[in-house]
This record gives structure tokens, C-alpha cells and sequence, in this order.
């Protein structure tokens, strides 16, 4: 069931707090929550919460929504009725577990703002995440710049966020308060402490205080960008000696499962975690955020000479980085030597589809902090909810996920190159927009023609790129069934 029709103008919901569409509801739907749903994939729940009562009602959500007119709700659940299926989807579940200690679901908040003091984490774990991994505790005092943040947003949501803020600003003994409350209140949630030294000594004493506080595991922060402290962070993450020597000094001094957070701002991750595992990690983090510059203030400096802003590098995360997360996961979870290391991946999820993607190429517990700090802790129930319907639907167990998709990641030098998959055109959906023609053209093969305001292939040309089928605005070019010998 594929509502992609429908979902355009989804995108103008401002996805408000306390909504009044939901609000202005007399017959209890909940429209705010069926979009929400569509908006984070999860097509499936949105069709359950779907009401025929909408058909013939004169939808005062409409006349109630913040930016009036903008989003068709009425229309987008009447569509969604037609769409809805009679199948009924069992709830599966989602258990898991860190380095044999289980886990409820794979969900926890990544190390970050989001998990940095008890309220927050509290009602995060109320709101069903599994575990938190906390703001790294360290015992350097934190000078935090301001602003911070930095985003490029697109089509209404960040496409990437940028940020330089370095460790938790709490000390050691107020996160102990929180780690013991936390485990106290909630002895069936996962508490990750994620923490950082500058020496041997500080990373021995931090993890053996966590480990008395309650934490069930450690997550050694090898990998933040942004330390203005000397040999930090991702210092220590770009050289393995130093990874395997903090790591040995850890699990030497604690009893519980020890997991490296590691950098993405290497080659490849394989050394280092290589030397996490040899320094008696059980698991590897991954990604932290991966060093970037996304500021507009280059350009307002060119002509803004009197007041100059600064630039500084700082770590990338969200959803464009999703894709270097992937590969990262994917080298580790192929990389034999790793095999009974746990992975917890992290790095652009925001909705369930997301998670599959990192759960089928080997990872068993998921991490998350962009989509949080975005659209707020709410963003678990279409996670919860996409995943246990998709599971459900497919009759697929969350074990049947575990690297089911590492025997189809090859290296390029693996695929066959004696054939071409030709493009379909379909002439009736083709608006004659030309921009097919344009980018093959300019940047492909000079394989289309444009004749009669219709693209013409010519196969002697096309070498079955699909650059027309990525560009065209309305997919009516799509890829054929036919392999083709060159
Ligand atoms: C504002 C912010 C603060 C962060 N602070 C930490 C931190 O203290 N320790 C850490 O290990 N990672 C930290 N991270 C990295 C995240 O835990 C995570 O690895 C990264 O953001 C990728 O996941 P995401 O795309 O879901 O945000 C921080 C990320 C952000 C955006």
C-alpha cells in the first residue's frame, strides 16, 4: 500500500504541538496524528486511524489549521480510506538486545542534548524508547559558544544540521544522581553512560563511577569533533593505539559491556574498531558526526566587511549523512574479525524505513539525535508502530532483519558490466517538461531526443546511466524489465 499521491502537500503541515485540527475534531479523530504517521512513513498506522466519518464531514480541522488551506486533510484521509487495506497487523515484537542484555525495542536516544538531564530522559523513556546512551560525561569544564547550531533545511525538514557543542556541562557526581534515579525508576531501560578522559587515570575512575551508579553499559566517546581539549574526541578515534589503550584501561577497571564510539572522519573504521575489540570492547557506536562547514555566513561575509561573522568547522549530522552511516555499518558488519561485536548504529534515522536499512546490514540497537532535536521525542511512536506493522506484514521476525542484506552489498569490481537496462518512457504521463533531454544532453550521453515536446531514446546512444529516470519530475521514466547484451 503506497499512498505517494496523497503525500504531496503533506509537507506543509507544520507538524504543531497540541494541534488544533486535532482539537477541532467533534467525531475523535485524530488528524494531527495521521499525518504525523504519513509524514514519518508509517503509511500503515495512518491507514488504521483513518475514519470514514471524514467523507461527508464539512472538516472543521481544516478551518482550524494554523496555516489555513495549506494542507488537504480532509482529502488526505478520504484518500487514505481508499487505500486502506482489510489485513489486520499483529503487533511483533521488537525486542533486542545490547551484548546479551535486553533491550525492548532497538530505539535509544544517541549521546547528545537530547539525553542530558533526568526530566528529559524521563519522559523519553514514558514515551517508549528503549535506552538513552547520556551526554558524554568527562571531567573537563565546558565553555560552550553561542549560537551553536547550524542547519540547510529543504522542503520544510533539515537535510543536514551542523553543531560544536562539545561534552555534558554537568559534573560527574550530577550525572551519577541521574544515572542511579534513571535506573532506579526505570530498572528495565538501557543506560548507556557515554563518557570521555584526557588521561588513563580520569577514564578508569568516570567509568568505574558509572558502573556503581547503576549504567548498564559504557560508551567510550572516541569521536567528537568538536573538543577544544587537546588529544580528545575524534583525536583519539583517528589512531587505533590510542583507541585500543583507553579501551584496555576501561574494561580492566569494569565488569560491564564496554562499546567505542567511533569517528567517521577516517578512511575506514575497520582499525579502530579493530583495536576497540582487541582492548576488550563487545561493541562498536557509529556514526558521530562528521566534520563540515554548512555556514550561509561565507557568503554574508564577502560583502559584509564591517562585521564579520566566524566560521568554524563542526560535526554534521541528519539525514544527509545517513548514507556515509550506511557504509560505515556496512564495512564493520562485513569485517569477520568483528563478528560478536554488537553494532549500534545511529546517524540520520528519522523514521522506521531508516531503521530497516541499519537493522538488515547488521546493526541491533539503533541511535538517534537529529530527528529528536527536530521534531521531539514523539517521533518513537511511528517508529515503534512502522516497524512492528512492517514486520507483521512481511512475517518477518526482528532476527530475520540481522545482515540480511550484507550478502547483496558487493564492491563495484563484483558487478557484472556486459549488459544495459534501457529506460521506459511513458508518453502519457510525460508532462514535456524536456528536463530529461536536458540532463542527458548536458550530462549524460546525448541519447535523448526532444521531438514534438516528447523525449525519443535512442538506444545506440543510451548506455543505461538512468540519469533520465532520476531527473525526470514525474516518474514516467523508469528502468525496463529488460537486460540488454551489450
Ligand atoms: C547537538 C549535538 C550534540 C551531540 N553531543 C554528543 C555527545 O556529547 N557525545 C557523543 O558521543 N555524540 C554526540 N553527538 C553525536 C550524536 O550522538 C550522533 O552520533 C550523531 O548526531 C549522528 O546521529 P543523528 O544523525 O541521529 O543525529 C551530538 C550530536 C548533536 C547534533
Amino acid at each position: 500500500m503506497e499512498f505517494n499521491t496523497l503525500k504531496q502537500g503533506l509537507n506543509s503541515c507544520l507538524l504543531c504541538h497540541d494541534a488544533l485540527c486535532t482539537k477541532a475534531c467533534k467525531n475523535g479523530v485524530d488528524p494531527a496524528r495521521i499525518i504525523r504517521a504519513l509524514r514519518f512513513e508509517n503509511n500503515l498506522g495512518a491507514a488504521l486511524r483513518a475514519s470514514e466519518c471524514c467523507i461527508d464531514c464539512n472538516a472543521p480541522c481544516i478551518d482550524n489549521c494554523v496555516i489555513k488551506g495549506s494542507v488537504e486533510i480532509k482529502n488526505i484521509i478520504t484518500d487514505l480510506l481508499k487505500n486502506k487495506s482489510n489485513e489486520k497487523y499483529n503487533n511483533s515484537s521488537l525486542k533486542t538486545d545490547i551484548c546479551g542484555i535486553e533491550l525492548e525495542n532497538p530505539f535509544l536516544l544517541s549521546s547528545s542534548v537530547v539525553s542530558s538531564n533526568y526530566e528529559m530522559i524521563k519522559r523519553a523513556f514514558e514515551m517508549g524508547w528503549a535506552g538513552c546512551s547520556l551526554k558524554t560525561i568527562s571531567m573537563i569544564d565546558m565553555e560552550e559558544a553561542s549560537p551553536r547550531y547550524n542547519a540547510i533545511k529543504g522542503n520544510n525538514t533539515f537535510t543536514a544540521f551542523k553543531n560544536i557543542e562539545q561534552l555534558s556541562e554537568k559534573s560527574v557526581d550530577e550525572n551519577m544522581e541521574i544515572i542511579t534515579k534513571l535506573k532506579h525508576e526505570f530498572p528495565n531501560k538501557f543506560i548507556l553512560a557515554s563518557i570521555m578522559g584526557r588521561d588513563d587515570n580520569e577514564w578508569a575512575y568516570i567509568a568505574k563511577r558509572c558502573m556503581d551508579a547503576g549504567a548498564d553499559a559504557l560508551e567510550l566517546n572516541f569521536s567528537c569533533p568538536n573538543m577544544t581539549a587537546e588529544e580528545t574526541g575524534s583525536d583519539i578515534g583517528q589512531v587505533p593505539a590510542l583507541v585500543e589503550r583507553y579501551t584496555k584501561v576501561v574494561t580492566s577497571s569494569v565488569s560491564i559491556p564496554v562499546i567505542a564510539k567511533l569517528t567517521p572522519n577516517v578512511k575506514t573504521m575497520s582499525e579502530a574498531a579493530e583495536a576497540a575489540l582487541r582492548g576488550g570492547a563487545l561493541g562498536i557506536a557509529a556514526i558521530n558526526t562528521i566534520k563540515s562547514i554548512t555556514e550561509d555566513r561565507i557568503l554574508e561575509n564577502i560583502t559584509n566587511k564591517d562585521d564579520p561573522k566566524y566560521i568554524s568547522v563542526g560535526g554534521l549530522s541528519g539525514a544527509s549523512v545517513k548514507p556515509i552511516a550506511l557504509r560505515f555499518i556496512s564495512e564493520l558488519s562485513h569485517n569477520e574479525k568483528l563478528d560478536n561485536m554488537h553494532i549500534s548504529a545511529m546517524g540520520g534515522i528519522y523514521n522506521y524505513k531508516d531503521a530497516l536499512m541499519f537493522l538488515s546490514l547488521g546493526a541491533k540497537s539503533l541511535q538517534i539525535t537529529t530527528a529528536v532535536m527536530e521534531y521531539g521525542y514523539r517521533i518513537i511512536d511511528d517508529l515503534l508502530e512502522g516497524l512492528s506493522l512492517y514486520l507483521s506484514k512481511n512475517n518477518l521476525q526482528m532476527k530475520d532483519l540481522y545482515k540480511i542484506n550484507n550478502k547483496y552489498v558487493v564492491e563495484t569490481k563484483a558487478l557484472k558490466r556486459d549488459f544495459i537496462i534501457y529506460p521506459k518512457i511513458n508518453r502519457s504521463t510525460c508532462v514535456s517538461c524536456g528536463r530529461c533531454y536536458i540532463s542527458c544532453r548536458d550530462g549524460g550521453h546525448q541519447a535523448l531526443e526532444f521531438i514534438d515536446r516528447k523525449p525519443k531514446l535512442n538506444p545506440n546512444k543510451c548506455v543505461g546511466c538512468h540519469l533520465c529516470v532520476l531527473v525526470c519530475p514525474t516518474s514516467s521514466i523508469t528502468p525496463s524489465d529488460k537486460k540488454v547484451s551489450k
